[in-house]
């Protein structure tokens, strides 16, 4: 089965190479908003991408976001419950629409996935780094993110941006030092992994930081001579 859906995958790459993109970073940090300016830019350019946030997906998935964010019963969840909780929504999100829409050969973005999981489970919990690590390559397999935006805020700006939301998940409600630790393990995750996670100065204006991603993305995924090839046989 495994090696089943490592072939299709890279048989897939070969054939289409259509990215998959995930942005990150913490609470208000402006992942949403980016992932909407990232969506014009490509419909501009005639490309209509999948787009997928975690928890959620899937009916399973928007079950699992509903307890995990604002049910009543989840002030007495235990890490290793909600850390369970994130891989079975991410199970489903990757089995029922980022596996099929990659075959399809559609472009894939994803409002959070396998890196908040390492970073909030990981880092911010304190769960055993290796047990989450397994977990993520158990559950999301060969779907591993071509690029991956950190969207980087000091807690302070985040919260400013928040202020207005009425309703606030169990994220948001955390201790400082929890924030600090998300932060942290964001850096240092776009330091382990250059190749894949680009760390963003997510405190700039929302046009300015569009633009950065949209330069990068065009860049990583040759789209500049795509654009022009198809302006020439026009
Ligand atoms: N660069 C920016 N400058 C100022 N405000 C911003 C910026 N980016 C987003 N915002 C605003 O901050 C708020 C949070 O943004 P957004 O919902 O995109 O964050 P998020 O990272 O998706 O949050 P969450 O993790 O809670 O889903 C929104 O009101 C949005 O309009
Ligand atoms: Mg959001």
């Amino acid at each position: 089965m495994k090696m089943a859906r490592s072939t299709t995958r890279i048989l897939c790459r070969k054939i289409v190479i259509m990215p998959f993109i995930t942005f990150e970073g913490s609470e208000g940090c402006g992942k949403t908003t980016q992932v909407k300016r990232l969506v014009i830019h490509l419909e501009k350019i005639g490309v209509v991408p999948e787009v997928f946030r975690e928890p959620g997906g899937t009916l399973i998935g928007e079950a699992i976001r509903h307890l995990l964010q604002h049910s009543e019963e989840n002030h007495a969840m235990t890490p290793e419950a909600e850390l369970l909780l994130f891989e079975a929504s991410r199970s489903q999100l990757v089995r029922e629409k980022i596996e099929p829409a990659i075959t399809r050969g559609d472009w894939v973005i994803c409002d959070r996935f396998f890196d908040s999981t390492s970073v909030y489970q990981g880092a911010a919990r304190k769960l055993d780094p290796v047990l989450v690590e397994r977990l993520n390559t158990f559950v999301a397999g060969d779907c591993v993110p071509d690029v991956t935006f950190v969207l980087d805020v000091d807690r302070a700006t985040a919260r400013s941006r928040l202020g207005g939301r009425k309703i606030r998940d169990r994220m948001e409600e955390q201790p400082e030092g929890f924030y600090e630790r998300v932060r942290d393990a964001y850096r240092e995750l776009a330091r382990r992994d250059t190749g894949r996670v680009v760390l963003i100065d997510g405190a700039r204006h929302v046009d300015q930081i569009a633009t950065e991603i949209w330069r990068i993305v065009r860049q990583r995924f040759a789209l500049d001579s795509e654009i022009r090839t198809r302006r020439s046989a026009r």
